[in-house]
């Protein structure tokens, strides 16, 4: 979609949105696959209302982009344009045991910033492309932890409300890759509390989760993380491997053959090879476990 109103034009400068016309979502994304639209970058978190009753005036779609790193994007010329916060400097800032983190900062960078100053906890999260505000909507976890555990407050734009609104830990509730946020909310900034950890002993955390991960997962290459959820009490990965599935292809879209819940772009693949990949291991894996897979990734595609 692309935005061509003087007057849409002339208030986006107004409110100090950055204009990117033409963006091609498969650069912005770890799946290196998606159409294009115009990309509009937020450098102030007050002008948010103001924005999309802007947007919403003059009828233009829209959708908030995170790091891009758990997300599927169709094909073409996109009907609606895309929102992205601009990372602020600094974009972590300590005091005592709470990080104020701005939802653009990169996890990895955030992890790495407070183990530094002693702060541990979110060991587990290194190596989980993405930013703190796309981890935070989905609970993001990884070897027995998840962020939402360290969460105090949440900065967020009620697109219900229509308006920017602080809530406190309490007041969301984290669930396995799922939280009460809606789905239209845009996350804007978090406070977390993390124990006091002595930076070596941090370190050693990660160096043990990242040889982890190196080891089972294909890390190299293009994907969004794990494409299903785990069913309960068992693992999409170990499903799809038990079928004989990697290296399933249609088009470029793959299978890993490291790690059966990962599907790769190995060359050219378009939304629909990864869609309709997915769809096919999702019926086979019912077909002998009657059990539904559903998805992790978000997936643009209406
Ligand atoms: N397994 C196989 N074959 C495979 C993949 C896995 O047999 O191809 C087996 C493993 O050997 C292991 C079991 O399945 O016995 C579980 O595998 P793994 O430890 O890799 O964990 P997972 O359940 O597949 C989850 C998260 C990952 C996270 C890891 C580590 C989900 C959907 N996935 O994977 O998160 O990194 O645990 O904690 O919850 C993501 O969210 O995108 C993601 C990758």
């Amino acid at each position: 979609m692309r935005i061509s109103d003087p007057k849409v034009l002339g208030g986006l400068a107004k409110l100090g949105v950055q204009l990117r016309p033409g963006t091609s979502l498969a650069e912005l994304t770890s799946l290196g696959i998606g159409g294009t639209t115009d990309l509009l970058r937020i450098t102030k978190h007050e002008s948010i209302p103001c924005l999309l009753r802007l947007l919403d005036d003059n009828h233009i779609p829209h959708k908030f982009l995170g790091g891009g790193s758990n997300l599927l994007v169709g094909d073409g010329e996109l009907s609606w344009v895309v929102l992205q916060l601009v990372r602020p400097d600094p974009e972590i800032v300590l005091e005592g045991n709470f990080a104020h983190v701005d939802a653009a900062a990169d996890l990895g960078r955030t992890v790495t910033y407070c183990a530094k100053h002693d702060l541990g906890g979110m060991e587990g999260l290194i190596g989980v492309p993405g930013t703190v505000g796309g981890a935070l909507r989905m609970n993001a976890g990884a070897y027995g932890m998840q962020i939402g555990s360290y969460v105090r407050e949440v900065k967020l734009y009620r697109a219900a409300a229509r308006q920017i609104e602080i809530l406190r830990g309490h007041q969301i509730s984290f669930e396995y890759r799922h939280t009460s946020f809606a789905p239209d909310d845009m996350m804007l900034a978090v406070i977390l509390e993390l124990p006091s950890k002595p930076f070596k002993e941090i370190l050693e955390g990660i160096r043990i989760c990242n040889e982890k991960r190196r080891s089972s997962q294909p890390l190299g290459q293009k994907s969004a993380g794990c494409i299903f959820k785990n069913p309960p009490g068992a693992s999409a990965g170990r499903m799809i491997d038990e079928l004989g599935l990697k290296t399933l292809s249609v088009g470029d879209a793959r299978v890993s053959d490291r790690h059966a819940n990962f599907f790769v772009n190995a060359g050219k693949a378009s939304a629909n090879d990864m869609l309709a990949l997915i769809a096919d291991v999702r019926g086979r894996v019912h077909k002998t476990y009657g059990v539904e897979l559903e998805n992790e990734v978000v997936v643009w595609n209406a």
